[in-house]
Order: C-alpha cells, then structure tokens, then sequence
C-alpha cells in the first residue's frame, strides 16, 4: 500500500514527541498498519529551533493553513493548541480540503467540535481526537466503540494532570502550590496558559466532549459548573487529610430526571476509594453503565509521550482504514438535554 503521508501543526511537547515517536516506532507501525506514514511537512512558529528530532525530508511550512490545505499530506495533525487563530483556521481548511484530522486540541473541540465535525462527515474523512480528552487513556475509543448498546447515567474522574500533580505533590511533599505548577509546566503538563488547568476550564473542555459522547449532548463547556483548585491551601489538605479525605479536581456528568448535569469543582474523596488513589499526572476516568457496569480506565494523563502515544494511535487508525470509511458520527447524536447545575445550599 502506499504511505501515508502526514503533515504536524505543532512541533512542542505533543508535537516533538509525535514525530520521535514515528522515528522511532517506524518498523512496527509499518507492521502494524501495513503501510508506511511518512511525515511530509511540519509547521511551528520558529523553524531554527532545534527540538531533536528529525524532520527528514519533511517541507517546511510558516504557515499551518498552507500546510492544511497541501496536497503533499492525507493527513493533517493538529497540535497548536488553542480554541481560535491558527488551529481553528488550519482544521478547518483541512477538513474543507478533504484531509483526515488528527488533533489533541480539547479547547478547540469543545467550542467548534460540533461544527468541524460536520464538515468532516460531510466530506467522508475521519476527525481523530483520543489526546483530547485524558492524555494516554483510550477513552473516546472506548466510548465511541467499546461501549455501543451500552446506556451510560454517570461519568466522572480526574482529567486534568496538571492539577492532580500540583494536589498530589502539596499533599505528600508538602510543597507550595506555586512550586507544583511551576514543576509541571516545566515537565511539559500544563496549558500554554495554565489557568485552564488550575481553574478547571480544561477539565470542561474534556467533560464538555465527553458528555456529548456519553448521553449524546450538544458540546457544551458552558453549561458546565466550574471551580477550580487556586484556593486548595496546604491548611485545606491538612484537614481533608485529618478527617479521612483526599481534595482532587472532578469532572462530573450525571443523567437526572430533568437533564444532564455537568460540574468541575475540588472535591474531598475518601482516601480508601480507588479514585484517591490516582496520583501524580494519571488521569481516571469511571464510567457507569447499563449493560457493562462500572468501568474505570486510568493512567498517564499529560505529557509528551503519554498524548503521543493517543496522536499516533490514531493516525494509525486511518492509515488501516479504507478509503471512505468513518468510524460513524464524530460525536454523540443530540439525544438529551443538558441541565444547570444548582449547587446544594
Ligand atoms: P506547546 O506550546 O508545547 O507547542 C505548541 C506548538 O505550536 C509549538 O511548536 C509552536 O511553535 C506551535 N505554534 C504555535 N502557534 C503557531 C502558529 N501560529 N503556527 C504554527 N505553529 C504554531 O503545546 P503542547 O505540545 O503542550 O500542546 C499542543 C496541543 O496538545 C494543545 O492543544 C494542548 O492542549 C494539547 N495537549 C497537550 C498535552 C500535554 O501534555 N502537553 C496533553 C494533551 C493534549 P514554536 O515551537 O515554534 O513556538
Ligand atoms: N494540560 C493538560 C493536563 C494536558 O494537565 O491535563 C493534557 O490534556
């Protein structure tokens, strides 16, 4: 078969790791896959960086939308970041453009998801997005596939790793919350802007896709509830920790009577329940089901390699499919109605 041939948007912490990993998994993604993915262009913003990795012959492009639109790629990977400005626009004109998408962009995906994915069914290409939501952890496939026939009445779990790390790291190290951020951005967890993880935007975005997916809603993070974890103090910890809690950062969907009902807010979890358990950058996230039960998935939720691994299966999902197969629709079909949440006085 012939390769298929891939063109990244992107080449930071996500973006670097993709194509180390391409370089370096080759052999077994060719085996794998049954054909070659060849990287064929890249985009960022300064092209004398170096970043290690090899770019190979890869043609370089200023501009991501030129790349989008490129008739040297079947695939374009999204791994700019942000929910306007040059990822919008780039996806966009992918789509248009008939390409496959690959991208790790929950901020873009929870604003405009609904609408690119029209397009995307539209021209009978598939739109990617496993890294979006909880790093490594296969949740949309597991969603999107897994879970067929299967009516869910709650999700809920860590997906944010860059507040999980900062809880876990004040709570055993007893280190301050400006240190623990400090720490995860350099290990590449955080945002561009980490107010999105600290403040629980993040965790909307990824719950935002993920309730779409579970009831089939419309995608929308501002119907959520949202709090953050800037005001958790070492003092907060202390006395969780006194009466038998542990604070993690929730995302929560739940069906009820009147509609489904979305929050983010720290939240005290006793320390013997599995999801205190979840430390440092893991993610978990537990689903509940008629059919299946319980089911609870977790493990690296940010960083290089972790979302890599999400990217790459991904590409790796269309490189096996056949021309003008889709996985069905891109998210959930509107089914139910979302609810305000009204916090318990
Ligand atoms: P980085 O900030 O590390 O990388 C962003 C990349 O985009 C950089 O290479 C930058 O170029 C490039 N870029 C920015 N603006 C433009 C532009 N206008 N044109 C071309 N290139 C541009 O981000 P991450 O790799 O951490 O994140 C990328 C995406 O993946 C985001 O959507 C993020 O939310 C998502 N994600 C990140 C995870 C993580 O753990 N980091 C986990 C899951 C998802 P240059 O390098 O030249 O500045
Ligand atoms: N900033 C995000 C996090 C990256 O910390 O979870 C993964 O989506």
């Amino acid at each position: 078969a012939e390769a298929l041939r891939i063109g990244i948007a992107g080449l930071g912490t996500v973006g670097a790791s993709v194509v180390g990993c391409m370089t370096d998994k080759e052999a077994e993604l060719t085996r794998q896959c049954g054909r070659t993915m060849a990287l064929t262009a890249v985009s960022a913003r300064d092209r004398t960086r170096d970043r290690g990795i090899e770019l190979g012959n890869a043609q370089w492009f200023d501009d991501p939308v030129e790349l989008a639109r490129s008739a040297e790629i079947d695939v374009f990977v999204e791994l700019i970041g942000g929910d306007s400005g040059a990822a919008y626009d780039a996806v966009k004109a992918a789509l248009e453009a008939g390409r496959h998408v690959v991208t790790a962009n929950k901020a873009l995906l929870s604003k405009h998801g609904v609408a690119l994915a029209a397009i995307a069914e539209e021209k009978g290409v598939l739109l990617n997005y496993e890294a979006a939501v909880a790093g490594g952890i296969p949740v949309i496939k597991t969603m999107r596939e897994a879970l067929a026939g299967n009516e869910v009445s709650r999700v809920f779990g860590i997906m944010n790793g860059t507040a999980n790390y900062i809880l876990t790291r004040m709570e055993e190290e007893g280190l301050s919350f400006e240190d623990c951020l400090a720490e995860a951005q350099r290990l590449g967890y955080a945002e561009a802007d980490p107010t999105f993880d600290i403040e629980g935007h993040d965790t909307a975005h990824k719950l935002s896709i993920l309730t779409s997916l579970a009831f089939g809603c419309k995608i929308s993070a501002d119907d959520i509830y949202m709090e953050g974890i800037s005001n958790i103090s070492q003092a907060d910890i202390r006395a969780a920790s006194e009466l038998g809690y542990r604070i993690k950062l929730l995302g929560v969907a739940v069906k009820t009577d009147s509609g489904i009902e979305q929050r983010v807010h720290p939240t005290m979890v006793p320390t013997h329940s599995v999801i205190a358990q979840v430390h440092g950058v893991t993610n978990a996230v537990a689903i509940e089901t008629d059919v299946l039960g319980e089911l609870l998935l977790s493990g690296p939720g940010a960083g290089g390699n972790a979302t890599a691994s999400a990217v790459i299966g991904d590409m790796a999902d269309i490189a096996k499919s056949r021309p003008g197969f889709q996985h069905g629709p891109v998210f959930g079909r509107p089914a139910a109605k979302l609810k305000p949440y009204k916090r318990a006085r």
